[in-house]
């Protein structure tokens, strides 16, 4: 059984998932309805584990608490200190490895469906040509500047919209599917 790669992540209209300090303060839509969760539920619902950049988990870090019931896997270089997630709850490992190897070791572990997180990140599984799905929750909003969910590519990525939803507070949901010729 193949593994499947997803992202599911909140971006402005210019293409940005965080602020240059990594704020996601804009994340909150136009003020004019509810926010509900935008299909997260039912996303995780289908995942077996997280893989996520290592500033993503230092933001994550900065949440009041540790908010993933699922497997989370720590992409780094460096040595991350993961006790603090470790001491609220969380099941969390650190990783240093391509996005093949990534893929590799945690389907060997029975991890097929993985959520891939974090601007640089996400590139990188693109770039490797790792990635199936994509839900990106557009908010009405432009912020000039932050962090990037796309960058540079050596090939175009064909893709195949599946679905498109309008939600409260202006936002826009459009889940994309990876297209493949064989
Ligand atoms: N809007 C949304 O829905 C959303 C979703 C997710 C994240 N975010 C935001 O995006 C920001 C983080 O994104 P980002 O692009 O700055 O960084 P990121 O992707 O979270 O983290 C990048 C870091 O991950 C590590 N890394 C990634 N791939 C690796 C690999 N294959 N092997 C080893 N290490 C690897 C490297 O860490 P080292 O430098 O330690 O080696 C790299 O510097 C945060 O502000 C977060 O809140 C927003």
């Amino acid at each position: 059984m193949r593994s499947t790669c997803s992202v599911f992540c909140g971006i402005s209209i210019d293409g940005f998932i965080a602020r240059p300090d990594g704020a996601l303060d804009f994340l909150e839509g136009d003020g004019t309805a509810e926010m509900g969760d935008h299909g997260y539920e039912a996303f995780m619902a289908g995942i077996d584990a997280l893989v996520m950049g290592r500033r993503t988990f230092e933001v994550v870090m900065g949440f009041d608490a540790w908010p993933y019931a699922k497997k989370v896997i720590v992409l780094s270089s460096t040595a991350v200190d993961l006790s603090p997630a470790l001491d609220r709850g969380g099941d969390v490992e650190l990783l240093n490895a391509t996005p093949e190897e990534v893929v590799a070791q945690l389907a060997a572990r029975g991890f097929r469906n993985l959520y891939i997180d974090g601007g640089a990140t996400v590139q990188r599984f693109l770039r490797a040509g790792f990635i199936d799905r994509l839900i990106v929750t557009h908010v009405p909003v432009l912020i000039g500047q932050g962090v990037r969910l796309f960058g540079a590519l050596d090939r175009d990525i064909p893709m195949k919209l599946v679905a498109s939803r309008s939600l409260p507070g202006g936002l826009v949901q459009s889940e994309y599917v990876r297209r493949r010729t064989a």
